[in-house]
């Protein structure tokens, strides 16, 4: 009887068509403190999930997992972390349906807001909503890990601390010390892959910040009430802007020009800055697509 009850609630739980908000992120602060055996990196990283992203709708097909995108440089086959997650679903849960994935990008490729990853937790979402499945927390978050490093933080919905290589996850204990701040996102045409990053890293070896030191460096800032400007903070900037030179170029003469101190998101090559409520961008933004061309990505948001 109980069976029969629970199946049928499941049933009328589970629904055709649903559509997830995948929001990009910035990493406030990130501090990489070293390489592990297994050949990733430890860190410490305070990150915040934007109102800017991107869109996953997700039909049942029962023939099968599809994905197309509006962005043709997206790849749509087996190396899209959508339907890597999609089987990944379909193997814990045994689930033995199908979906087409319909994503809607916003989020800029290779910029370290963490859009793939995002786009793969919304797959997850998507997927135990259509499935009635009802996968716990834990168990989403555990999948989600295993498809990449920053995946479980957009379980959350909330400014959190990552550490490990990502994958521990911790809510901030005060989180309106984040949340609505103003950014400005901006991304010049050159994308950069996080692995090549994070082996100019280890090729490097001067950039680490030792792990004490990095906790030290976050408490500091938890137990006080600075503003979130000065929690900034991103060791990988060293390894990007020695390549990317137009990125510290770019950098100085904000900080110069307007006072803004902008900062790499993640490994990059997005940037942002946090904004008063009553800072007006439009010379901001002009600036930044003067010096990095028209085609420059430039987006408001909020942290949430
Ligand atoms: O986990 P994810 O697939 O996003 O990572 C991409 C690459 O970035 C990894 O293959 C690894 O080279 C590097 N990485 C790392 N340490 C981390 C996260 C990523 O070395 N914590």
């Amino acid at each position: 009887m109980r069976g029969n009850r629970d199946f049928r609630h499941a049933f009328l739980r589970a629904v055709n068509t649903v559509t997830e908000f995948s929001p990009a992120k910035i990493n406030l602060f990130l501090a990489v403190t070293g390489r592990r055996a297994d050949g990733y990196h430890d860190l410490v990283s305070v990150a915040a999930p934007l109102d800017f992203g991107d869109e996953l709708t997700v039909q049942v097909n029962p023939a099968g997992f599809t994905l197309s995108c509006d962005n043709p440089e997206v790849p749509v086959d087996g190396n899209n972390l959508v339907l890597k997650a999609a089987h990944a679903f379909a193997v814990t849960t045994g689930w033995q349906g199908g979906a087409d994935f319909k994503l809607t990008k916003r989020i800029p490729l290779g910029a370290g807001l963490g859009g793939g990853s995002s786009n793969a937790v919304a797959a997850l979402r998507a997927l135990n909503r259509i499935s009635g499945a009802q996968l716990t927390t834990a168990k989403l978050a555990e999948v989600a890990s295993s498809l990449g490093s920053d995946c479980a933080l957009f379980l959350k919905n909330a400014p959190v601390i990552m550490r490990g290589r990502g994958e521990r996850i911790e809510v901030l204990p005060d989180v309106s010390r984040l949340r609505g701040r103003r950014v400005l996102l901006f991304k010049p045409g050159f994308a950069i892959s996080t692995a090549w990053a994070y082996g100019r890293m280890a090729a490097r070896q001067t950039d680490y910040l030792p792990a004490d030191q990095a906790e030290q460096k976050l408490a500091a800032w938890g137990q006080g009430e600075a503003p979130a400007e000065q929690l900034l903070f991103n060791n990988m900037e060293g390894a990007a802007f020695e390549k990317f030179i137009a990125l510290p170029v770019l950098l100085g003469k904000l900080l110069n020009e307007f006072g803004l101190r902008a900062r790499l998101s993640g490994s990059g090559s997005a940037c942002f800055v946090l904004l008063g409520d009553d800072f007006v961008t439009v010379p901001l933004a002009a600036r930044i697509r003067e010096c990095w061309g028209p085609a420059a990505f430039v987006q408001e948001a909020r942290l949430t």
